[in-house]
């Protein structure tokens, strides 16, 4: 007999869409298996005010295909100049579901984030005071600072003051890919979250660079030692509600990534469920599965569990491409290195 597992529909909690043909060869890629998503807003230019972050949400609805159902859930880029006043209006009106917060420099479009945080005081305060949450792209770019420690010293330098002078502010650590990450996540109360991608519960740093350098692996967080990436496993199949899926699907055209200065994101859209499903069999975790996917993520932003649901089937390698072709370029899908068997069914 086969064995099958039914979940709520899952949320992807930190998803990149981008836009035009990129966006029309991607969004199936989500829609297929998930009901909603926290769309992030490093588009060139950023989505930063109530408008622009309307319109995004427009172009994203256009180029859902016919008969498919998908809510995006749209967050706002800050930035020294944003306006406090335009995003508490944008989160009245229920458009925008959080603010996105990238050091200036941290990752990909992350030009116009912020380098002073001082200057963003006003914003993070009126998110405090009305309950909309702060994601936090939580790395250093002090060039001082090993890449490998960028997140552990974000922590210390910039998360806990920001959180300490902030009182009441809800934040998401966007993609921790560290020990010190989940045991902070752990420090705080029922205002503190944590995603966890697809990719940081497969992968290691040696996945990146052993053999020949793996551009499809590099992403931002970089992918650290093996200690971590348990870590992230013991966290993720915890079951506990301040860990939740924030896959940080990111597609980049081929060319840009197998390049001599490669773009930073791994493209698991298409295969996260199955991944997910195999990793926590692995771990003996699969009655933990929809916690992850589908409830903790819903419950930290305030939205009840998806109403449908999904069936995933274990049987047959699953069959996914390896790469899917977008109007920009092929998009090399994530590869796990093993083979998938937990077929995702509607
Ligand atoms: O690997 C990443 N890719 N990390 C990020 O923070 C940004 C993302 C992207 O937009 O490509
Ligand atoms: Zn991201």
């Amino acid at each position: 007999m086969s064995q099958t597992l039914t979940l709520r529909r899952p949320d992807d909690m930190h998803l990149h869409l981008r836009d035009g043909a990129m966006l029309e060869a991607v969004l199936p890629e989500s829609a297929r298996h998930f009901g909603r998503a926290i769309v992030m807003p490093n588009l060139v230019p950023p989505v930063v005010t109530g408008a622009e972050a309307a319109a995004y949400r427009a172009r994203i609805l256009a180029a859902l295909p016919e008969g498919m159902a998908f809510e995006p859930l749209m967050t706002l880029y800050l930035t020294e100049a944003t306006d406090p006043k335009d995003v508490a209006a944008a989160a009245a009106s229920g458009l925008v579901r959080a603010v996105k917060l990238y050091p200036a420099g941290a990752t990909t479009n992350s030009q116009s984030g912020v380098r002073d945080f001082d200057k963003v005081r006003g914003v993070l305060e009126t998110m405090a005071e009305i309950g909309l949450p702060l994601c936090v792209h939580g790395e250093v770019t002090d060039p001082a600072v090993d890449i490998f420690d960028r997140e552990a010293v974000f922590i210390d330098r910039v998360l806990d003051p920001v959180r300490r002078a902030t009182p009441g502010l809800r934040v998401v650590m966007e993609h921790i890919t560290t020990a010190e990450g989940v045991a902070y996540a752990r420090s705080g109360g029922a205002d503190l979250g944590a995603t966890i991608t697809t990719h940081h519960l497969v992968i290691n740093r040696n996945h990146i660079l052993v053999g020949g350098i793996k551009p499809h692996y590099y992403c931002l967080p970089v992918a650290k030692r093996e200690i971590h990436r348990l870590a992230l496993r013991e966290a993720a199949t915890s079951g506990e509600a301040r860990f939740f899926l924030g896959t940080d699907s990111a597609p980049h055209a081929d060319p840009l990534k197998e390049n001599a200065c490669g773009c930073a994101g791994c493209f698991t859209a298409t295969n996260t469920l199955s991944i997910l499903a195999h990793v926590f069999e692995e771990d003996g975790a699969l009655d933990r599965l929809e916690a992850f996917t589908s409830l903790n993520g819903a419950a930290f932003y305030g939205l009840d569990p998806n109403p449908g649901r999904i069936t995933l089937t274990k049987g047959a390698a699953v069959a996914y491409p390896a790469k899917i072709d977008t109007g920009a370029g092929p998009v090399t899908v994530f590869d796990p290195g093993v083979p998938l068997h937990w077929n995702v069914g509607g």
